[in-house]
């Protein structure tokens, strides 16, 4: 027999809760003949609330996170006190009836309470937030990330960020991949850039021993002397017992001492030599008694470990955070971010970028069929998001060579860049946006980078000078996408990790793919927080991650 609110696999039945409650957006999107007249629950917190007929009844909008739209809530005074119910963010779960409101009333049906079930009170004098979106700043906001869910923007980027989430998952199992955990924590440079969080417990193993050697100090020579001396005379007394023939429990009670007085010994002298600090080896920090016995770090990508599952199970993808020191302040940059990275077996350059450019496609539609009333809302933030999801979803990206690029580039005469453009520089952000959003005015897709500033994995191209790398750049963000072929030559990618200045024992395991089966292979990693970006419009990347990490930051 089935447990009670348990449904089993298969069963598209959703979970039943021990108190079943209606979500707001079903109520708002219903037909309003079915709903008038049903009894429902409903739980959410007040964005606003106003006593009216003089206390005698109050009207909450409340909102429960389900959609942007509120649902009206009109209690009357007989069934709760009303002073507890309206303050900004209070939370109620209330028990009534639906109704049809009066004409000419924005909404389509309002609910009548008939009880209030569960009320989570807001002291208004001292509630953070206020009541309306005039009120406040979205860099305010970052001040109370566990707080600022409940507002209209930062709930609306959240669920399209779900949305988008969903749709990726959704993407790559219809184009028959699969979904790869990589480690968060690596000991391997994906990028080579020197961009590394390290995780260490070092630190924390270091002030601990300090802390204990302070309330329990160190042993002194003349303790350890004591100690040796101790040694010396209870081996002596065993000696002479022996010697003496005296009786067994006599000689056993003397050799237990003498163990007991031994390892007194040792404990001293192993505390004796405790030295505080980070450990030190050939002037240089010691990480064998680290906690991993070698320096690790936290991932900037987790390509090269999901490559070891693209060599196995063909097209796979890994989602998760990733994390880059930078010290970038930038509005696009954030020290953690999410990136989605399919790599696919089997697939050269252009492969990669027709599935890069499916995906964002994919991504764009996904929102224009889903998100459509968030969507509109952001509309306040940029006029132009929708416009720009339907053209992105329907219409082919440009693909240009760098080479391409930098030639056009250098052509431009209506704008000066503060970086001048010559062939072999990284484009900047100015150059990128000024291809996508000026030049063709739509996304972009860069390919054959110079080999000099692109990482040591990329396929070294027949000329000797360039990777079968590429950029998706996009209108607002830039560089949203980016990928390449992978080198499947090993001695090629020998010559690639020791021209890019790495050690080669690291990577050994990366070359070992290339050993045994190697195989053409190609992948991309796709900035989910940029895709948001691009996609709502929103202005700054830490808004659209719900607990942005920047330099300086990382609030809870
Ligand atoms: O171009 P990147 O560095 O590529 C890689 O890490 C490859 N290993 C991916 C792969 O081939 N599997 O980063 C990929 C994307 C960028 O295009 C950008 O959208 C985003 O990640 N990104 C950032 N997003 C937010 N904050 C940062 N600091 C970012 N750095 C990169
Ligand atoms: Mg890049």
């Amino acid at each position: 027999m089935e447990a009670k609110g348990v449904s089993s696999a298969g069963d598209d039945a959703a979970l039943e809760p021990s108190r079943p409650r209606t979500f707001i957006k079903d109520i708002v999107r219903g037909a309003t003949e079915e709903l008038v007249g049903r009894k429902v629950v409903v739980g959410g917190w007040v964005k606003t609330g106003r006593e009216q007929g003089r206390g005698s009844f109050a009207f909450l909008e409340l909102n429960d996170g389900s959609c942007l739209a509120n649902l009206q809530v009109i209690v009357d005074a007989a069934v709760h006190p009303l002073t507890q119910l309206v303050p900004t963010g209070t939370c109620v779960l209330v028990e009534g009836e639906l109704k049809k409101p009066p004409e000419g009333a924005k909404q389509s049906v309002e609910l009548k309470v008939e009880s209030v079930l569960e009320v989570g009170t807001v002291d208004p004098a001292k509630y953070p937030l206020p009541k309306t979106r005039k009120g406040f700043t979205l860099e305010f906001l970052r001040d109370f990330g566990h707080l600022r869910a409940r507002t209209n923007t930062i709930s609306a980027v959240a669920r399209i960020r779900d949305e988008l989430a969903y749709a990726t998952h959704t993407f790559f199992r219809k184009n028959g991949f699969r979904y790869v955990h990589t480690p968060i924590i690596t000991t391997s440079d994906c990028e080579g850039a020197g961009e590394m969080f390290q995780v260490t417990t070092l630190f924390s193993k270091a002030e601990k021993e300090e802390k204990e050697l302070k309330q329990n100090p160190r042993p002194s020579e003349t303790d350890i002397e004591a100690a040796k001396l101790l040694v010396k005379e209870k081996g002596e007394t065993v000696s002479q017992l022996k010697s003496s023939k005296a009786s067994e429990e006599e000689i056993s009670a003397s050799v237990s001492e003498l163990i007991k007085a031994k390892e007194s010994l040792s404990r001293l002298e192993e505390r004796f030599k405790l030295k505080a600090g980070i450990p030190q080896k050939d002037g240089k920090i010691d990480y064998a008694g680290d906690f991993f016995g070698r320096q690790a770090f936290l991932t900037v990508s987790g390509q090269l470990q999901v490559e070891t599952y693209a060599c196995a199970l063909g097209n796979v993808y890994t989602f998760g955070p990733t994390f880059r020191a930078e010290n970038s302040h930038t509005t696009r940059h954030l020290a953690e971010f999410w990136m989605v990275e399919p790599e696919i077996a089997f697939a050269n350059l252009e492969d990669d970028m027709n599935y890069a450019e499916s995906y964002v496609k994919f991504l764009c539609q996904w929102l224009l069929d889903n998100c459509i009333e968030d969507m509109e809302f952001l509309k306040t933030f940029d006029e132009a998001a929708i416009e720009r999801l339907k053209l992105v979803s329907s219409s082919p990206f440009e693909r240009i060579s760098y080479t391409k690029a930098v030639q056009l580039l250098k052509n431009v005469t209506d704008k000066e860049f503060a970086i001048e453009v010559e062939w072999g520089i990284d484009l900047a952000s100015e150059h990128e946006r000024y291809l996508t959003e000026v030049l063709f005015k739509k996304p972009v897709i860069v390919y054959n980078y110079p080999k000099g500033i692109k990482a040591f994995y990329m396929k070294l191209n027949d000329d000797q000078k360039t990777v079968a790398a590429m950029d998706v750049l996009v209108p607002k963000v830039g560089e949203l996408i980016g990928g390449s072929q992978r080198e499947e030559r090993l001695d090629v990618l020998v010559k690639r990790i020791k021209e890019s200045g790495l050690p080669l024992e690291p990577y050994e395991w990366y070359l070992d793919l290339r050993r045994y089966g190697t195989v053409k292979h190609s992948g991309f990693g796709l900035g989910f927080e940029r895709m948001i970006l691009f996609a709502t419009g929103m202005e700054n990347i830490r808004d659209v991650i719900p607990f942005p990490r920047y330099p300086g930051r990382a609030d809870l």
